[in-house]
């Protein structure tokens, strides 16, 4: 059986992940800060942003699926957000090549695009908003996502170890489908994340996929729901909050995603199971 490491597996994302590896019969050691709430494979007290512990913590790995990391811009100082996701990274990568693990996942963001976090607002350049967009952070969180990025690079380089960065939209565990009526028709409360959404299941069906994949060096994927979280229209969505952006490089007939996860569909032959419109009452 393979063995999996899910860092970060004590929390709202990786305990899905988690949940997910078990459930398809991995061997899956959780490494984290802190005890998980749910007991559903061993777990281990680590810092990432120490060499020695990670080191301990992955020997004997397969795979990892790394998404412990300081979430969010705000929840910290920024050079504290900086020093530890970007660190953990670096750790997590050097460990893994220093052991001979082959596969290595990573949970990167659409705050990577800068839009999210921006102290000086901007819009994308074009919708759906792919991975060639250019990532413009002003804010540490989303520069250590791309840094974190740069650094799969610089390891497949080195060692032709598989990175797969997945570019997270907003994650949704499904029990917070209740809350979507609170915003689903006002179109300025989450413009930052050009309204995306991801169910936790189907992250985690991603991370899978980028395990099982094969050949795929070091690529960054975007990763949502085929829909966006919103009851208004994709098209008057981007008209009401940005009315400056002509390029739109899809029909835009419905509620689609704006965050582009085509790439994703392609590489890994992932689909998203999970929309909102169908478990809320609109
Ligand atoms: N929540 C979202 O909407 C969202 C969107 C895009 C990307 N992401 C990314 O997905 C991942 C999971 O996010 P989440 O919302 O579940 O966050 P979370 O805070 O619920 O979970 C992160 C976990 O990482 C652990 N952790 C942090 N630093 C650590 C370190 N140095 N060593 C060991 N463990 C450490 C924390 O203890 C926590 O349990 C993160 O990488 C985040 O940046 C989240």
């Amino acid at each position: 059986m393979a063995k999996v490491v899910v860092t970060g597996g004590s929390g709202m994302l990786g305990r899905w992940v988690v949940r997910h590896f078990v459930e398809q019969g991995y061997d899956v050691l959780n490494v984290d800060t802190k005890k998980s709430e749910e007991q559903l494979c061993p777990s281990l007290i680590v810092n990432l942003e120490d060499l020695g512990e990670t080191y301990s913590a992955l020997a004997g790995a397969d795979a990892v699926v790394h998404m412990a990391a300081i979430p969010a811009a705000h929840i910290y100082p920024p050079e504290v957000t900086f020093r530890n996701n970007v660190m953990s990274t670096y750790n997590v990568l050097e460990a893994a090549a220093g052991l001979g693990i082959r596969k290595v996942v990573l949970a990167s963001s659409e705050s990577s695009y800068g839009i999210c976090f921006a102290v000086h607002p901007f819009g994308p350049q074009y919708v759906p908003m792919d991975e060639e967009h250019p990532q413009l952070p002003q804010d540490s969180y989303g520069l250590s996502k791309v840094v974190n990025e740069k650094t799969a690079e610089m390891f497949n380089r080195r060692t032709g170890m598989q990175v797969v960065s997945l570019r997270l939209g907003n994650v949704i565990p499904p029990e917070w489908y209740s809350r979507f009526p609170d915003f689903m028709n006002k179109p300025e409360e989450r413009e930052r994340i050009l309204w995306s959404y991801i169910d936790t299941r189907d992250a985690a069906s991603a991370c899978r996929l980028a395990v099982e994949a094969e050949d795929l060096g070091a690529v960054a994927l975007n990763i949502a729901a085929d829909d966006s979280s919103m009851a208004i229209a994709s098209r008057e969505l981007m008209a009401a909050r940005y009315p400056e952006v002509t390029d739109f490089r899809a029909p835009l007939e419905g509620h689609e995603t704006l965050l582009s996860n085509e790439k994703a569909k392609q590489l890994l032959n992932w689909a998203p199971k999970y929309k909102w419109r169908e478990q809320v009452n609109q």
